[in-house]
């Protein structure tokens, strides 16, 4: 695969998109970024600068220069288990990010301009270090409109309600109930987009698919095998 090979994974929360691209990457050796990470990173420093989920436009000079002055790094620890840290201005917040209360605030985060513009060039940076697979919301329209393949991954919202309630069950802690949840994706779902910029909708070009009524086996394996097609693999 070529150095500059770049795949491009957007749609909303809870369709698969983050179990299925980690799994593509390992299969073919791609680096995997998970950008939603970056703008949960930067509703961490948000909420610990004080900034909760009712900030409005006169906030946002602020959030940006957050988000302008944050450092990010990837680590990922080997062993039995191994696992990728996500270091944020030298904390590690891996744990702390994936909450249903920072989902929202990073939602809320992203669709402030300065934040955006900030995380862009990184975005790049990563996906063109290596043959990359980048997930998101914005990475087939404005961070890689130049991807070699894109993929715009949808579900219907009950699936994708249940699917979050079995990822944060596994993950242990406060859960909250499958109604709250779905009305959380919902919100999230509408803020995400018909935010001004770079709202969330399938780019032109990208392969949709409906992973409602398929297993994650079903989802990775059609999608690498176009991916290798795509390739010349
Ligand atoms: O993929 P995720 O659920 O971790 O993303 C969290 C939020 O970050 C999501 O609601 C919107 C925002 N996001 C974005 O605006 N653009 C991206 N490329 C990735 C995430």
């Amino acid at each position: 695969m070529s150095k500059k090979f770049v795949v491009a994974v957007d749609g909303p929360a809870g369709t698969g998109k983050s179990t299925a691209t980690k799994r593509i990457s390992k299969l073919l050796g791609l680096i995997h970024v998970d950008t939603g990470a970056l703008y949960r990173g930067i509703a961490y420093l948000a909420t610990e600068a004080g900034f909760g989920l009712d900030f409005d436009e006169s906030d946002h000079a602020a959030i940006a220069k957050i988000a302008q002055k944050a450092k990010f790094e990837f680590q990922r620890i080997p062993g039995k288990n191994p696992s990728n840290r996500l270091f944020v201005n030298g904390n590690d917040v891996t744990g702390l990010i994936r909450t249903p209360d920072m989902s929202m605030m990073a939602s809320r985060v992203s669709a402030v301009p300065g934040v955006r513009a900030a995380l862009k060039d990184l975005q790049r940076s990563l996906g063109l270090s290596s043959p990359s697979i980048l997930e998101g919301r914005d990475i087939g329209t404005v961070i890689f409109p130049d991807a070699d393949i894109k993929f715009f991954l949808t579900a219907d919202i009950d699936a994708r309600a249940k699917r979050r309630l079995d990822e944060l069950e596994a993950q242990g802690g406060d859960i909250p109930s499958f109604e709250e949840l779905r009305e959380q994706i919902r919100a999230r779902d509408e803020g995400d987009s018909t935010r001004a910029i770079a709202p969330l909708r399938k780019a032109e070009g990208a392969i949709e698919i409906d992973t409602t009524t398929l297993t994650l086996d079903q989802v990775v394996e059609s999608m690498v095998a176009m991916i290798k097609e795509r390739a010349g693999l």
